[in-house]
């Protein structure tokens, strides 16, 4: 028996999906610990592609609980069409499981963060606009409506009547936006948790209940490492913790009961939203890889910003979230180019740093110091193993492992289950703190 936890190694949108996908096989159990709707993962199953924002993609295989645990803020709104959508594909969901405790994203919360982020004009962050900030401060404030509070219409009216209050004031006096009415956001939500209760369990008892009767246990982390809260590239960040760490807290477990963590890194970089991206690149290259890449946003639709690949932060990644290993997605957009960069350290004020700087300020100044690569232009989309693959595109990998100094055990050409290279068993196979005594 395992548990692990799959995070993304750079500014989010690494392919976590799919690799999540591919390990839930083996699952019984897949716990998204959080972030909200801001996510987004994109499936291709049998030809079908589905997009889901909160629901793990482990609710596609049958027998597998999954389970959105308490670290996690939930839009009602949009879990329930994201049922709907799944029923109407014929998807079971009956294994979907929501912690009582994660809390809600409320109207308010969705208007402050469009609201808040005008506001901040040229020093927007490029929020997805989904409300996931003003709900985490709301539970930091004490003031936050959780799941339960859905469930019964007393507590519900207790919890929202003095933080509507206060929202609708400052939507209304700060913002120029109509207060919301408190009787109909009651009915709303209520309804929403009427039809959720059938899925609502008590999150910290289903995990440990599963985990003593040795259950395989997948921890799904959103976002990336560079948007955590607390790690990354702050403001620029989301609201929670999308480090392994996080699934600690989100889920209610202690670290002994995590056996592996898996890190996932796209074969370049990319990032949404505003904030310093060293290796970003513009003009031909910056289009090529998002046309090829389809670097777009599952949740908002925006273009992606494209770069090289980063060693400085992908090492940063391998130490702020313990990695044993790493699974490489979309070496295929790499295809055509004859010459591939990589970013093996930066150029901060004239001094060579090889560390990720804790200031936003100074990792904007950082320029970064690559080494160039040759490209294989050709396609490797039919590769099935390491032994498939034209040299230049295992030379690109192994520079990619010594550089994090950490194995690659999986590595994915394209978004259907087939297009993946498992190199060694990232479960079970060799841990990286073995490797490397
Ligand atoms: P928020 O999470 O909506 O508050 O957005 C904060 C920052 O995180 C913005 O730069 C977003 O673009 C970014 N972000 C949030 N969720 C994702 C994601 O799933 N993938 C990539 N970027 C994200």
């Amino acid at each position: 028996m395992a548990n692990v936890v799959v995070i993304g190694a750079q500014w989010g949108d690494e392919g976590k999906g799919k690799v999540t996908d591919l390990l839930s096989r083996s699952a019984d159990m897949v716990v998204r610990y959080q972030g909200g709707v801001n996510a987004g993962h994109t499936i291709v199953v049998d030809g079908r592609v589905l997009k889901l924002h909160l629901i793990p993609s482990g609710i596609l295989y049958p027998y597998t609980i999954c389970l959105i645990g308490p670290g996690t803020v939930i839009d009602p709104k949009v879990m329930l069409g994201e049922l709907d959508m799944l029923l109407a594909n014929k998807i079971d969901i009956s294994g979907l499981q929501l912690a009582s405790s994660a809390h809600v994203t409320m109207p308010y919360h969705r208007l402050l963060d469009s609201a808040m982020e005008k506001r901040r004009g040229d020093r927007r962050i490029g929020t997805t606009g989904r409300g996931i900030g003003p709900t985490y401060a709301d539970k930091s404030q004490r003031s936050g409506i959780r799941v339960i509070d859905l469930l019964d219409e007393q507590r519900l009216r207790d919890r929202l009547e003095e933080p509507l209050k206060e929202k609708n004031k400052l939507l209304q006096t700060i913002y120029g936006i109509e207060p919301l009415d408190e009787e109909s956001v009651v009915h709303e939500y209520l309804e929403y948790g009427q039809r959720l209760s059938k899925h609502v369990v008590d999150c910290v008892q289903v995990i440990h209940k599963a985990a003593k009767s040795r259950k395989n246990i997948l921890f799904e982390g959103a976002q990336g490492t560079l948007l955590d809260l607390d790690h990354g590239t702050y403001p620029y960040v989301t609201s929670s913790n999308p480090v392994s760490g996080g699934a600690c807290i989100g889920a209610g477990v202690g670290p002994t009961l995590i056996d592996r963590v898996i890190g996932v890194a796209k074969a370049y970089c990319t990032r949404v939203g505003k904030g310093p991206f060293p290796t970003e690149l513009s003009g031909n290259l910056n289009d090529q890889l998002t046309k090829r890449g389809g670097e777009f946003g599952t949740t908002t639709g925006r273009r992606r910003r494209c770069g090289w690949f980063d060693g400085v932060i992908g090492r940063y990644a391998v130490q702020v979230n313990g990695l044993d290993c790493l699974a490489i997605t979309k070496l295929d957009v790499l295809d055509e180019l004859d010459e591939i960069q990589v970013c093996v350290a930066y150029e901060l004020d004239g001094e060579r740093v090889e560390y990720f700087p804790s200031s936003s300020d100074d990792l904007a100044r950082c320029k970064p110091i690559f080494e160039t690569m040759k490209g294989w232009q050709c396609s490797i989309k039919k590769c099935r193993k390491l032994e498939d693959l034209p040299k230049a595109a295992m030379n690109y990998l192994y520079f990619l492992a010594d550089l994090m100094e950490v194995p690659i055990a999986i590595v994915s050409l394209g978004a259907s289950r087939d297009q993946t290279i498992v190199v060694e068993d990232p479960i079970h196979g060799p841990k990286r703190a073995l490797l490397s005594t």
